[in-house]
């Protein structure tokens, strides 16, 4: 498939590309494509929602909210003042408040946006079910693996929507990498490399008066579980959509080995998950080098796919004889010469083809996947197949950090939520 077939325009998205990915083995593995392709998102009765949660992460929501078809802000609650101030430049026309409770009570909802920390999700999640909203919570779903699973029971005993933000199940780079995987593009996937790696301590300045957990909540046990809730639980989605699977296994080590602040969350985690077959996803986050960034890199047995920067790469072609090869790779510069007491060898190098760009444009694929809720709040059934994805990504990365917190491999749980 050539790049030109797959039209990553905004707007055609939802008309376009998500009807061509329907139609074309990709309803198995992303059966919400399905879904949006035929909804129509414009009748003009936009579904009214409340924001819990105006930080950082939820102020970013507003905006992406207020580009949709289908969706409004009609009322914002955070218990901090500041920054219930600053949602408020965004959404000046929402009723605001200080208690989510509150909120709930007074109504005009037909569902709430929560992106609080992560201790809260689940209570907040509860209460918006028992009010009879829907729910669009950000990941990871909660800080323990009963609380994800009581935020689904409760969805479903409810019969309330449940979607959780990941937005990358809507990127249209990551579908059109997807479309191409499972096409046999890149042959048999059998490890994935994901990595988070960022240059910063990710602490707060905190304003006097206030308590630095309430700013810096990312950083202690109580309300978070580091950069396996943050960050990787985004990556192990993606490893779980590739692989078709969710893990069998999970060993891991983690540390807090450079930034001794008195945080109590690693900045350094190293983890591999196994999944049937032998695959696997070995993963690594830290917060005091950059140079690898984020990427998850997709390796199969005719090539790699790397959809955070959108590139395809093939495999070389068969190589000649070992003796002939070398001398080639010499001239070419593939392998090079080292004098110690005379030529040896030269470690393999990695392949350096330019690769393919998988497309890459103009969309806001966390405008599109609130669009989606929207239409799912309306039908009054969530997009098949995002809840079990963003569940069992909650799921691996809290049992990541119980595997890394005991040193030892831990399986998969039992007794979890089945989807099948
Ligand atoms: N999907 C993504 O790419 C992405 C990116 C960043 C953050 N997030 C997620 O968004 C969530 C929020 O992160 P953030 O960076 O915005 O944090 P933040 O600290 O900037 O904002 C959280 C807000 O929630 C408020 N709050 C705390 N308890 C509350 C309560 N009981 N009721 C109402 N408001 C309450 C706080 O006062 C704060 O304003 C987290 O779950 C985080 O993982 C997701």
């Amino acid at each position: 498939m050539q790049e030109k077939d797959f039209d990553l325009t905004r707007r055609s998205f939802v008309d376009r590309v998500l009807m061509a990915a329907a139609g074309t083995g990709m309803a198995a593995a992303a059966p919400w494509t399905a879904f949006a392709a035929t909804a129509r998102p414009d009748q003009g009765d936009r579904v009214r929602i409340g924001f819990i949660g105006t930080g950082d992460r939820g102020r970013t929501l507003i905006q992406n909210l207020a580009k949709t078809r289908n969706c409004a802000v009609v009322s914002i609650c955070d218990t901090y003042d500041v920054n219930l101030a600053k949602g408020r430049v965004l959404a000046p026309n929402a009723r605001t408040f200080t208690d989510h409770r509150k909120m709930l009570e007074t109504g005009g909802l037909d569902a709430v946006v929560i992106a609080t920390p992560l201790h809260v999700h689940a209570r907040q999640t509860l209460d918006a079910f028992d009010a009879g909203l829907h729910v669009w919570c950000e990941k990871a779903m909660a800080r323990t693996i009963d609380d994800c699973s009581a935020m689904v029971a409760k969805s479903r005993s409810t019969n309330k929507v449940l979607q959780i933000g990941h937005q990358r199940m809507f990127h249209p780079t990551y579908l059109n990498a997807l479309k191409r995987t499972k096409a046999g593009e890149i042959g048999t996937v059998t490890q994935i490399r994901a990595s988070w790696h960022r240059q910063n301590s990710w602490r707060r300045a905190v304003p006097s008066g206030v308590p630095d957990r309430q700013i810096n909540w990312r950083l202690y046990r109580d309300s978070s579980a580091g950069l396996m809730t943050e960050l990787a639980t985004h990556q192990l989605q993606i490893g779980d959509w590739f692989f078709d699977a969710a893990p069998q296994r999970v060993m891991g080590s983690g540390s807090i080995c450079f930034w001794k602040d008195g945080r109590e969350v690693y900045d350094h985690v190293a983890l591999i998950y196994e999944y049937a077959g032998g695959r696997k996803l070995v993963y690594t986050s830290l917060l005091n080098n950059a140079r690898y960034g984020c990427e998850e890199q997709i390796m199969g047995s005719k090539g790699t796919i790397e959809p955070e920067l959108g590139r395809i790469y093939q495999e070389l072609p068969p190589r000649v004889a070992t003796l002939e090869r070398m001398k080639k790779d010499i001239v070419k510069g593939k392998k090079r010469a080292v004098p110690i007491g005379g030529a040896t060898w030269f470690p393999e190098l990695p392949i350096t083809t330019p690769g393919e760009s998988l497309g890459w444009s103009d969309y806001d694929e966390t405008m599109l996947q609130f669009e989606g809720f929207g239409e799912a709040v309306r039908a009054g059934k969530p997009l098949p197949g995002l809840l079990q994805q963003a569940y069992q990504a909650s799921v691996a990365s809290l049992l990541g950090e119980q595997a890394m917190d005991q040193g030892k491999a831990l399986d998969w749980p039992t007794g979890l939520i089945s989807f099948s």
